[in-house]
């Protein structure tokens, strides 16, 4: 089959479309073109075209929906903007990748809402989704790099060496809080770090677990039940009295540190942390504890490159890694952090779906999944009690 050309419009100017931009451009042996970009401000578009040498900022959304030359519209706006979003490309007949999470619940930033509430209007929106995306006939790619993460794939692929069961896995995603304003807010984020950060090391377990039930069952294994818990830690108020201040704070009325418990329908289980409380650099990690083999999977930091300096100047500039707070010391350098984290894979496999018409190893069905167990998880720690999963799975 001869691939399909590819015309990219990206929604979104900041930190997940410049990473976007940069690692289409890594995908090798395809007709790939990025056309152009919009955003909410018109300002901030444009610099970003001349920033990223792309042909055209456009105006609206609308805009450039209307363009006939683009057939991938590529998401890269806050979470409260997917699920109309994706209607108006799936409805325009463009095929969509969506940064991560899916959807969620966002409301009008009221408290009361229950976290039941949250959940049943969070599933029926990510159910909206899947059906538009069917009804019109689109590809559809979620953005979640871990499913990509190179040790990721290695842990798949070593599983599948021989009758291997997950037995449990272990995995966190923390960092020392988000350049986003928007973040920080329920009603533009659909929730705090057990949700935002979460969703990655529950989309790297799911996506094995999965993965494991197709190679023996012909189907996946599904999350049964969750239990978990949730705290505000930077509103503490020894932190607060503090003069100096190295974690992001002023989350409104989400949660900076979360876990839970996932037990799944074989009765395997899943330790998930996400917080944005660590300092250090970001920290995510999985420990795979399987009937035949263990696999730590540093996706970030790992020991790939290590580098000394005396102070943080001699570096003048460099990158070392994500949100590291000094170049000085022994420092885990990233000598490519996009690598190991997965995206140049991640767009190549977006790629190349659309090009050859065949499904991403990440999918929209895999996104509304951990909808369902982020959500349940919140009304676990809303009850104190377990949330049973299977009616939504
Ligand atoms: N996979 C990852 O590791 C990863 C990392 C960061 C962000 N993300 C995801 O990417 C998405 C964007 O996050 P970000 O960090 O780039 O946020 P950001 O705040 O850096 O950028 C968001 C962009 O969306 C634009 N925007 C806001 N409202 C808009 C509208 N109505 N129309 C058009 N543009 C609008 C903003 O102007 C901004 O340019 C989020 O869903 C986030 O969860 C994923």
């Amino acid at each position: 089959m001869t691939p399909k050309p590819i015309v990219i419009g990206i929604v979104g100017a900041g930190f997940a479309a410049s990473f976007h931009v940069e690692n289409y451009r890594r995908v090798p042996g395809l007709d790939i073109r990025i056309k152009g970009v919009t955003s909410k401000r018109p300002q901030r578009a444009e610099a970003f075209a001349k920033q990223h040498q792309l042909e055209k900022a456009y105006s609206s959304v609308e805009a450039l929906l209307a363009d006939s030359e683009i057939t991938l519209v590529d998401l890269c706006v806050p979470n409260y903007l997917h699920h109309p979003l994706v209607l108006q490309a799936a409805e325009a007949g463009k095929h969509i990748v969506c940064e991560k999470p899916l959807t969620g619940y966002f409301g009008d930033g009221r408290q009361e809402t229950s976290r039941r509430t949250m959940f049943d209007a969070a599933l029926k929106a990510a159910d909206e989704m899947v059906d538009a995306v069917k009804h019109n006939n689109v590809m559809f790619c979620y953005g979640e790099n871990w499913v990509y993460a190179p040790s990721v794939q290695k842990t798949n692929d070593l599983l599948a060496e021989s009758d291997n069961t997950i037995l449990r896995i272990v995995a966190e995603e923390s960092h020392s809080g988000s350049h986003s304003e928007y973040a920080k807010e329920w009603r533009y984020s659909g929730g705090g770090s057990l949700f935002n950060k979460g969703c990655h090391p529950v989309g790297g377990t799911l996506y094995l677990k999965y993965s494991e039930g197709k190679r023996k069952y012909g189907k996946p294994i599904k999350p049964k039940s969750v239990l978990a818990q949730v705290a505000n830690l930077t509103h503490m108020q020894s932190f607060l009295d503090e003069d100096e201040k190295w974690l992001k704070e002023g989350w409104k009325d989400c949660e900076d540190w979360g876990t839970m418990i996932i037990t799944f329908e074989d009765g395997s289980v899943a330790q998930i942390t996400a917080s944005d409380i660590v300092l250090g650099g970001i920290h995510n990690v999985m420990t795979v504890y399987s009937s035949k083999v263990v696999v730590q999977c540093n996706i970030n930091p790992n020991t790939g490159m290590l580098t000394y300096a005396p102070t943080d100047r001699v570096l003048g500039e460099a990158y070392i890694r994500e949100k590291v707070e000094t170049r000085a010391g022994w420092q885990f350098t990233n000598p490519d952090e996009d690598w190991m984290n997965g995206f140049p894979h991640e767009l190549e496999d977006f790629c190349q779906a659309i090009a050859y018409d065949q499904s991403p190893k990440s999918t929209i069905e895999l996104g509304r999944d951990i909808v369902a167990v982020c959500y349940g998880a919140y009304i676990s720690a809303e009850t104190g009690q377990r949330f049973l999963l299977s009616e939504w799975m």
